[in-house]
């Protein structure tokens, strides 16, 4: 691997097709994924290195070289083949994060099918709505999750193959994969995929309708490979661990794709947070890079810097994080823990890649973004006019010129949402910042009515829908409320039909009912009984001014409102 070069270096001389030839690709070449994170690696005289160090909350752990990763993504490829699933049908991974779910990621795109990955602590609506959504086909699922499986499939026709990498009770029409157990294919052809060729589809929110299906294509790989690479430092001999699920994008294009296209080895811990067990996971795997949250990190604050003492870190080189804004503390703090700067990256699902970002050597400011990626161009535009404001610390709306290579190709069946984000050219991305005069990115908010919980993003219409299936529930709005460690948290405004009381029991039971149908993310921390919600002359619910009294902000113009 060759050294990185300076920010400044690479701002004058970057382009994407240089980071495409780095991988030897030409225009119009076949391009796969799985074939670039694996045989690609082995090509390389690296099948002997570990690609996946493995372990679990139970203490067990497993281990991959780059040949086994290979070997065994083929085989997931075949298996899927000989039974009947094609190139182009929506394979969802529905798993924790056990080694099936990276080594059957590679093998579903090795054989050209589009691969859907769903966090698997999701409930049955939220699944239910993202596989009928994707009219997805087959589903790789484990036995703790297999009665939601089997409650989705009732009502999706078209979701033909259930398969379950674990032992399980199997009914009919219900198919074991058991990828230690079957024959290993030493040698596949992936399937004639190329740069175009849709790869990842990653479920996203936003503030309108229920969540849209994001749609990566192959060509992503060279942006996701360059950014590991430099933002990110990934060097030979780095073990790096990414503490996101893939069933959201930074477990994807960072926890899969970016690594193992630059042969690192990385760790996974399929555990919940536990500071000790984070710190002696660390030390035990030697880990060198870590990408990580902001509320990660103020849990991990929360525990003190004594736990942190008690641990051999110094084994830490880089650090790097993600999802939600890094607040200038969270920064001082790790200065403290590691002795070394957390380097905030601003994305989102929808770039596939990071686009701002604390590039290693530059100056971190603590509570700053950073700057545009090389190869990005980036500005903050004006509201109104969409115009790049000039101005140092005006703020505005957060934009990406389009055309890079990991930028989706669209919403699935909703080309025209997808659109609509685009104008004049630039992606807007629905966040609002400024830029001060050195070129520092800051961020200050959503632009929608989304809510960030702890580096996630739900939607209000998800939340609300789902309350509305419950009978005492008329209307209701979800808003974000302020959180000291998730940033934020979703409470939701609720009215009741004629005959309901609120009462303690009533907000318990709703929230109940939202954690099972949706998630533990999108379950209301609090339910507020009102008797009407603020809404437009036309009758639309104004989550705004809701937003605005949780986080203690003016409420701004509300002269088109009705119950003003
Ligand atoms: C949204 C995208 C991309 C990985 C994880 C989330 C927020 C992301 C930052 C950051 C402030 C951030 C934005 C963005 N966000 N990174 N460094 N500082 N906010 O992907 O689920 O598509 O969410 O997360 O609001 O639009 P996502």
């Amino acid at each position: 691997m060759t050294a990185r070069p300076t920010y400044e270096q690479l701002k004058k001389d970057f382009d994407w097709p240089r980071a495409a030839a780095e991988l030897g690709l030409e225009p119009g070449a076949p391009l796969n994924i799985g074939w670039f994170c694996s045989d690609r690696i082995c090509d390389l005289g690296k099948q002997d290195k570990d690609a996946l160090r493995w372990e679990d909350f139970r203490g067990e752990s497993r281990t991959y070289t780059f040949d086994d990763v290979r070997v065994l993504s083929n085989t997931f490829a075949t298996f899927l083949q000989d039974q009947g699933v094609t190139a182009g049908d929506r394979v969802c991974m529905f798993l924790d994060r056990v080694p099936e779910l990276y080594i059957g990621f590679l093998g579903v795109l090795k054989m050209g099918a589009i691969v859907q990955p769903l966090f698997s602590a999701f409930g049955d609506d939220s699944l239910w709505t993202r596989l009928d959504d994707a009219s997805t086909r087959a589903i790789v699922t484990q036995k703790k999750h297999l009665g939601k499986v089997r409650r989705a499939r009732e009502n999706l026709p078209g979701l033909e193959f259930v398969f379950v990498v674990d032992e399980a009770n199997l009914r009919e029409g219900e198919i074991r994969l058991d990828l230690a157990g079957l024959p290993r294919v030493e040698e596949y052809t992936c399937h004639p995929t190329t740069a175009e060729t849709p790869s990842v589809l990653h479920y996203t929110s936003g503030t309108t309708g229920q969540p849209k299906g994001a749609q990566h294509v192959h060509n992503s790989l060279v942006s996701q490979y360059i950014t590991a690479k430099w933002v990110l430092d990934l060097k030979e001999d780095d073990v790096y661990w990414c503490n996101a699920d893939p069933g959201w994008v930074t477990g994807t294009s960072y926890g899969i794709i970016g690594p193992w296209s630059n042969g690192v080895t990385q760790a996974i811990l399929d555990a919940g947070f536990n500071a000790e067990k984070w710190y002696a996971f660390i030390e035990r795997q030697g880990i060198t890079v870590w990408y990580s949250a902001p509320t990660a990190i103020r849990l991990l604050m929360k525990e003190g810097l004594d736990l942190v003492r008690r641990f051999d870190l110094s084994c830490l080189r880089h650090l790097a994080s993600v999802g939600e804004p890094l607040n200038a503390e969270a920064v001082l703090w790790g200065r403290e823990a590691f002795g070394l700067d957390f380097h905030d990256t601003y994305w989102q699902t929808e770039t596939g890649c990071m686009v701002i970002t604390n590039f290693p050597g530059m100056e971190v400011r603590p509570g700053s973004m950073g700057k545009p990626f090389p190869g990005i161009t980036a500005a903050v535009l004006d509201t109104r006019t969409f115009e790049p404001l000039t101005q140092p610390g005006q703020v505005g709306l957060i934009a990406i010129r389009e055309g890079w290579p990991s930028q989706i190709r669209g919403y699935w069946n909703n080309l025209e949402g997808y659109r609509k984000k685009i104008v004049n050219g630039w992606y807007i991305c629905g966040d609002r910042a400024s830029i001060d005069r050195d070129g520092y990115y800051w961020f200050c908010g959503r632009d929608d009515d989304v809510i960030n919980t702890g580096g996630h993003l739900v939607g209000p219409f998800e939340i609300e829908s789902a309350l509305l299936e419950h009978p005492a529930v008329a209307e209701s709005a979800a808003v974000a409320k302020p959180d000291p460690v998730n940033m934020e948290v979703v409470k939701a405004f609720v009215t009741l039909k004629a005959g309901f009381e609120p009462s303690k029991d009533l907000e318990l039971e709703i929230m109940n009912v939202i954690r099972k149908k949706l998630s533990g993310l999108a379950m209301p921390q609090e339910i507020e009984f009102i008797a009407a919600l603020p809404k437009t002359r036309s009758g639309k619910i104004v989550r705004r001014i809701l937003r605005a009294q949780e986080f203690g902000e003016p409420i701004g113009d509300v002269s088109s409102l009705m119950n003003d």
